[in-house]
């Protein structure tokens, strides 16, 4: 899986095929996508037409979706795993992640809530139920890897345990904010990847990007903050999404070079600690980016 990724929570279905034509342009081949995002058919779109225009093959790009709560039931699963593919126009997947491990009612309202506005959990379905189905995909050879998001570390110790195929990829937010690095070390031991998103901090103000310490490194060695952040993501042994939407940024984080060992112990060393999603908690994203306005919580 190439360590950068590109990530599609895109709100707007043209901005989604400008970023990923962009995105593929200067160079990114991993591709971060979810049925939630509801914009899989556009990701599609640009990945179809920009990999013919500049002669890239199928398997030169990595190409992940997600199932969404509403499907975790096992006969649910390849329905929803074969209708990301038909929209993503791709005969298979490198890697399903199942969004969350919270299992909503299934149906078509990706959020059920009953009259208190209160989220519909499915009580009739484990994680494990999910993941076996999980594993049928793989075994029908359509998916290459599968892995699990915004999952915490009991829940993923139960998982390993119980698996037959073990979860390749663990994707959760992780930034100097939240280095969840217990979460990384089981990783390292097990050799899953770990992939963390938000690692721009979502891009929200004040935040990251602003950070004193950050900002001061990236003068010094004469980087953007962006820059610094994925950096030290990458050196530290992760691999990472970002979600550039301009053809500038686009190269500007793909263009990143190792920092020192002392720059990498100052971002260690920030006391800070916030964490900007809470559905790992609840199953609900935390964080939606609207289209017209920046930050903005669903
Ligand atoms: N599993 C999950 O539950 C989950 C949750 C959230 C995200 N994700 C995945 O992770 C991907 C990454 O999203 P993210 O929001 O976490 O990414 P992020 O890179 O932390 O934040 C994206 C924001 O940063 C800004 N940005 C990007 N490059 C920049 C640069 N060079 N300088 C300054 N600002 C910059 C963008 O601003 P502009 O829009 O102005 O360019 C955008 O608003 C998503 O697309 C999605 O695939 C997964």
């Amino acid at each position: 899986m190439p360590t950068l990724g590109f990530g599609t929570l895109i709100p707007d279905a043209a901005e989604t095929i400008t970023a990923t034509r962009d995105a593929l342009e200067a160079g990114f081949r991993h591709f971060d996508c979810a049925e939630r995002y509801r914009n899989e058919r556009e990701v599609g779109i640009a990945l179809e037409a920009g990999t013919a225009s500049q002669g890239i093959s199928r398997d030169e790009i990595f190409v992940t979706t997600k199932l969404w709560n509403t499907n975790h039931r096992a006969e649910r699963v390849e329905p929803a795993f074969e209708a990301s593919l038909d929209r993503l126009r791709i005969k298979y997947l490198d890697l399903y992640l199942i969004h969350t491990p919270f299992a909503f009612q299934p149906g078509d309202d990706p959020y059920p809530r009953d009259q208190d506005g209160n989220v519909i959990y499915d009580r009739e379905v484990t994680l494990l139920d999910t993941w076996r189905a999980m594993e049928t995909l793989v075994d029908h050879g359509k998916c290459r890897a599968i892995g699990l998001s915004d999952i915490g570390l009991d829940e993923l110790k139960l998982l390993h345990e119980s698996a037959r195929i073990k979860p390749a990829v663990v994707q959760v937010e992780s930034h100097p904010y939240l280095p969840e690095t217990e979460l990384l070390e089981f990783c390292k031991r097990h050799e899953i990847v770990f992939l963390a998103f938000a690692p721009l901090g979502h891009g929200m103000k004040p935040g990251l990007l602003e950070d004193p310490v950050i900002a001061a490194i990236a003068t010094r060695v004469g980087k953007t903050p962006a820059q610094v952040l994925l950096a030290w993501a990458v050196q530290r042994g992760t691999a990472v999404l970002t979600t550039p939407r301009s053809v500038t940024r686009a190269r500007e984080n793909f263009d990143i070079s190792p920092l020192s060992e002392d720059a990498l112990g100052e971002i260690n060393r920030i006391q800070t600690r916030r964490r900007l999603n809470s559905v790992v908690q609840t199953g609900v994203p935390g964080f939606i980016p609207q289209a017209s306005s920046k930050g903005s919580a669903a």
